[in-house]
């Protein structure tokens, strides 16, 4: 075989296979590799004192109380994650229509943020800026006659972002996916001071289904009901448009971009990092999470490894961080190697 001639001279010269032959091998040309310094761990926070409840749609995921995230926060530092992104689950009776909550200095999510920051540690605390944790109807904005209004949302966004800032947050997440608010917030936190506060704009974040177990951990699921968001998430079928966000979102002034949700949208990572060269993050939603975990917890697959790869897939397709349910899991395991 070894000297048998073919059109291309000797059988087979190149052998891909030779480099995937060995273990050291096939790390020394890894093309990607997944750290722990890739990995956003999202926290639902829920009032109560000594208070943790599971999310059953969402295998291993939980709810604390304040008291209980400092120590959360402690181990994502252990495990050497950078950052947390804290959601609040908003009791029923706190949320209204206009979602006035949001702008309560003492609320979940700042009550949160003061409480990893008081631990002093070497930590990015992450807080969405949205209002469906706090309106009644479960929509990201108000909504005046029927229709979820851009501009009045967006000045309530700049509120909502002053009191996490003052809270002490590090970056703000708008999640919200109304029109202009990048530019508009960046003005307001600088004019109060926060110039050093971050902008991470959930810049190409779809109208998807997804999001499902997310609304039932923050209980904002029965809020919405048979309602969607297809006003101002973006249409599954689009990809230009996402550029078209993306480059708005950098002219306004984002740090930092996002692509949500992530498995089904890797070409969207993809073309974003490629077209626009900036930190681009990516979300592998509640929904991604749970299918994975469900499989797993029903032997179908191994759950876990398949999380690893799916977050292997999204620095392939060139995101440089990953906000995972995950994370604290695939800190630990990156690290026992
Ligand atoms: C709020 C928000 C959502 C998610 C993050 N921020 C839900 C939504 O837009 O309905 C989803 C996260 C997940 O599914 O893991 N605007």
């Amino acid at each position: 075989m070894a000297d048998r001639p073919t059109p291309l001279g000797r059988y087979p010269q190149t052998r891909l296979r030779r480099n995937r032959r060995d273990a050291w091998s096939r790390r020394l040309v890894a093309e990607s590799r997944l750290s722990v310094d890739d990995l956003i761990w999202p926290l639902f926070v829920r009032e109560g004192e000594n208070a943790i409840e599971a999310v059953p749609s969402m295998p291993g995921v939980e709810r604390v109380s304040v008291d209980r995230l400092a120590e959360r926060a402690a181990e994502a530092v252990e495990f050497g994650i950078p950052a947390l992104a804290i959601f609040p689950a908003t009791p029923p009776e706190k949320k209204t229509p206009d979602g006035d909550e949001a702008l309560n200095p003492d609320n979940l999510v700042c009550s949160a943020v003061r409480a990893v920051k008081a631990a002093g540690l070497e930590l990015g605390v992450i807080c969405d800026v949205a209002l469906d944790p706090y309106t009644s109807h479960g929509q990201d904005g108000l909504v005046r006659e029927g229709y979820v209004v851009n501009d009045e949302t967006v000045e309530m966004l700049c509120q909502q972002a002053l009191v996490q800032a003052e809270a002490g947050c590090d970056v703000i997440a708008p999640s919200d996916m109304m029109d202009g608010r990048i530019g508009a917030l960046r003005v307001t936190l600088d004019g109060a001071g926060f110039e050093h506060v971050r902008l991470m704009a959930y810049s190409a974040k779809y109208a998807s289904v997804y999001y499902g177990p997310f609304r039932d951990a923050v209980g904002s699921a029965s809020a919405i009901g048979q309602g969607d968001k297809r006003t101002y998430q973006m249409n599954p079928a689009n990809s230009d448009e996402a550029l078209r966000e993306v480059a708005l979102d950098l002219a306004e002034g984002a740090d930092m971009v996002m692509v949500k949700p992530g498995m089904p949208y890797l070409d969207i990572v993809q073309r974003v990092k490629q077209r626009f060269g900036v930190p681009t993050y990516v979300y592998q939603v509640s929904g991604e999470y749970a299918m994975l975990k469900a499989a797993g917890e029903k032997g179908w697959l191994d759950g876990d490894g398949a999380i690893l790869e799916a977050l292997q897939g999204f620095k392939r397709a060139g995101a440089d961080g990953i906000f995972t349910y995950a994370a604290l899991d695939v800190a630990k395991r990156l690290r026992s190697g």
